[in-house]
């Protein structure tokens, strides 16, 4: 069984704030660094922390080479990425004195992927096989409807949230990672149960984990709901926590763990990233989650 992340590449350009520059401001950044990021190449480097087979598809752009690089020193395969003629995506991120996040996103090489390369790397993929999916790449519907033509179990993680997000055939998909702010514009519900009745009565085949922040996660099934708190740490930055959080649920998951204890070791993963700066660089080693004491969490 593998795991084929189809997903975005960042350079992340991070600014250190006293908070968000507002209209018309022009704010100093107390310190400003370049780091790996992107909602695919985070969640590729989660699931191979947490011990998974992860390949990684998706399109290196002009500047992008050590995103290649920070891949492959993290055991993820790299066979299936393209190189194009287009600016790296990247991610301007301002992180204030609470260690919150705002983003401004630009697709760059993300938004550069053919059907063609779809088409020839699925190729290498069966119905045995899992396919990772986020919303900062283009021709996400085509990957839905290809992979689910091989049988292959998609996933989706529908961030950033856009409008086009509402009409994709989720009858193809079977786990939906989704945070409040994205629930409420799926199903128009803001209380966890109701989300899940929601988007259960429409798609009964669905599997759903719902990340609400501070006030913890839910995973709903047709046979479990399950209730995890998060694990209470000092707040550094909050950049690639819901990241952290779907690699290591996702390789619980794939290796057929309970689900508890999927939720419990994604929980701990994400709070040991928000303990730390950054994105990719945050994300920890399977033995620090383990061993949750290294990140001065509770027992
Ligand atoms: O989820 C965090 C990521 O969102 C950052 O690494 C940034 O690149 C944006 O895509």
């Amino acid at each position: 069984m593998k795991i084929l992340n189809f997903g975005s590449l960042n350079l992340d350009y991070i600014y250190q704030v006293k908070h968000f520059v507002q209209p018309g401001e022009t704010l100093a950044a107390r310190e400003q660094k370049m780091a790996p990021g992107g909602k695919g190449l985070n969640q590729s480097v989660a699931l191979a922390r947490a011990g998974a087979k992860v390949f990684h598809a998706g399109c290196i752009g002009t500047g992008g080479d050590m995103l290649r690089t920070l891949l492959e020193e993290n055991g993820v395969h790299t066979e299936y990425l393209c190189r194009v003629e287009k600016l790296q995506g990247n991610a301007v991120i301002q992180v204030d004195s609470t260690g919150e996040n705002c983003i401004i996103l630009y697709g760059g090489s993300n938004r550069m992927i053919t059907k063609e390369q779809i088409n020839e790397t699925l190729e290498h993929f069966s119905a045995e096989d899992w396919l990772v999916l986020q919303n900062e790449v283009n021709n996400l519907e085509y990957m839905i409807e290809k992979a689910a033509e091989k049988g292959m179990t998609v996933v989706l993680n529908p961030s950033p949230f856009e409008a086009f997000l509402e009409k994709l055939d989720y009858d193809k998909i079977s786990w939906l990672l989704i945070n409040e702010v994205e629930a409420q514009q799926l199903s128009g519900e803001t209380e966890a149960d109701a989300v899940w009745k929601t988007l259960h009565e429409k798609y009964p085949q669905l599997c759903l984990i719902l990340t609400m922040g501070a006030n913890g996660s839910y995973c709903f099934t047709s046979q479990e709901k399950i209730y995890q708190e998060i694990f209470p740490v000092e707040t550094v930055d909050t950049t690639a926590a819901g990241d952290t959080f779907t690699g290591y649920f996702l390789h619980g998951v794939t290796r057929g763990l309970p689900l508890k204890e999927c939720m419990e070791q994604a929980a701990k993963a994400s709070a040991i990233c928000v303990s730390r700066e950054g994105a990719a660089i945050a994300i920890p080693m399977r033995d620090e989650v383990e061993n949750s004491k290294c990140a001065g969490l509770k027992d």
